[in-house]
């Protein structure tokens, strides 16, 4: 099974050829894949993107999106970057974790104090920092999308304490810093890929898992968990990245429109986010979710021993923590 999806993976990184191709018009197409439904607002924002840079550019560089895991994975889409098949993708900052060991950091649990803070880090100098941390394995960031705060969702009962999560099969995003928090939060985390996430749930191959509301509404899974536990334990954004071989093909006047159009996207998706979550929230209630607010307290006392784990594998995150806490104080 992982054989043939291996093969299928490197068929479609021959046949894609390249990520952004000169059509004889003169034309420029990036392709852009990325792992949500067409529904949900990062892939509008998308679309926004390739209508802004079209705008911009006359007509002349136009962006085609590839929703639903269509062109792989997002661990696939990043390596399909990295050689320049694909030319621009959108993935969980958990996603990048194996290209940058900075940007695991935002994989830690409570680490910001509220949404302005949030705000502070990622538009700031940290947030810029960020995004150009992996291009040295050719991938450049350009802009954050807003993806809320994660929560854990369940088959079987509220998560009301962490107590809660002893003995469940947690699906994490494919990412050491989730593990090490699922599993610092008592739980045995299980890594699985978006894509494959309902029928893990649906077979029983994990028991629960975690994310934002309109990630959770969208991708179905409250059809399969019907208790969604609002403990907001992460706040782990998604990045609109670039391959480099693309971005080094544009001329500087098309990588300003090219920029410009992504810092565009991310407002418009940042308006789009807010309704998406409360409508995600009315959605899943309508269809018999139990929605719970537990208290933060528990999950929160957990929160110093994960912290303790992670700075003893990765020591010099224990420096950019601080930088996060002391901005704007
Ligand atoms: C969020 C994120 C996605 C990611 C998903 C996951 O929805 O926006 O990029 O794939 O979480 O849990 O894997």
């Amino acid at each position: 099974m992982l054989m043939t999806r291996r093969i299928v993976f490197v068929f479609l990184a021959l046949v894609l050829a390249l990520g952004g191709c000169q059509l004889d018009t003169g034309v420029k197409i990036i392709k852009m894949g990325h792992a949500q439904v067409v529904s949900h607002p990062v892939h509008q924002a998308m679309v926004f993107l390739g209508k802004r840079l079209e705008e911009k550019s006359g007509g002349k560089i136009k962006v085609k999106v590839y929703p639903n895991q269509q062109l792989g994975t997002e661990r696939e889409l990043l390596e399909l970057l990295q050689i320049g098949s694909v030319g621009m993708t959108k993935v969980s900052a958990a996603s990048l974790e194996a290209f940058s060991p900075e940007i695991s950091v935002l994989g830690l649990p409570y680490l910001f104090r509220d949404d302005a803070h949030i705000t502070q880090v990622l538009e700031g100098e940290i947030g810029k920092e960020l995004l150009l941390s992996t291009e040295k394995y050719w991938l450049r960031g350009l802009c954050f999308y807003d993806a809320g705060k994660r929560s854990f969702y369940s088959k079987t009962k509220p998560i009301a304490t962490p107590a809660d999560l002893t003995g469940l099969k947690v699906r994490v995003q494919e990412s050491k810093m989730a593990i090490n928090m699922v599993r610092g939060m008592g739980g045995s985390p299980t890594p699985v890929s978006y894509g494959e996430l309902y029928t893990a749930l649906q077979q029983g191959i994990v028991d629960a898992a975690e994310n934002n509301p309109p990630s959770f509404y969208n991708s179905r899974h409250y059809e399969v968990c019907k208790y969604y536990s609002i403990d907001e334990h992460t706040a782990i954004p998604d990045v609109v990245l670039v391959s480099t071989k693309v971005w080094s093909e544009l001329s500087p006047e098309e990588q300003v429109w090219l920029q410009e159009a992504a810092d565009e996207s991310a407002v418009y998706q940042t308006k789009l986010w807010k309704e998406a979550v409360e409508e995600a929230l009315r959605e899943v209630q309508k269809a018999g979710v139990e929605i719970s607010y537990p208290s933060k307290e528990p999950f929160l006392e957990k929160v110093a021993a994960v912290y303790g784990q992670v700075f003893q594998e990765q020591k010099q995150l224990e420096a950019l923590v601080q930088r996060i806490q002391q901005t704007n104080k």
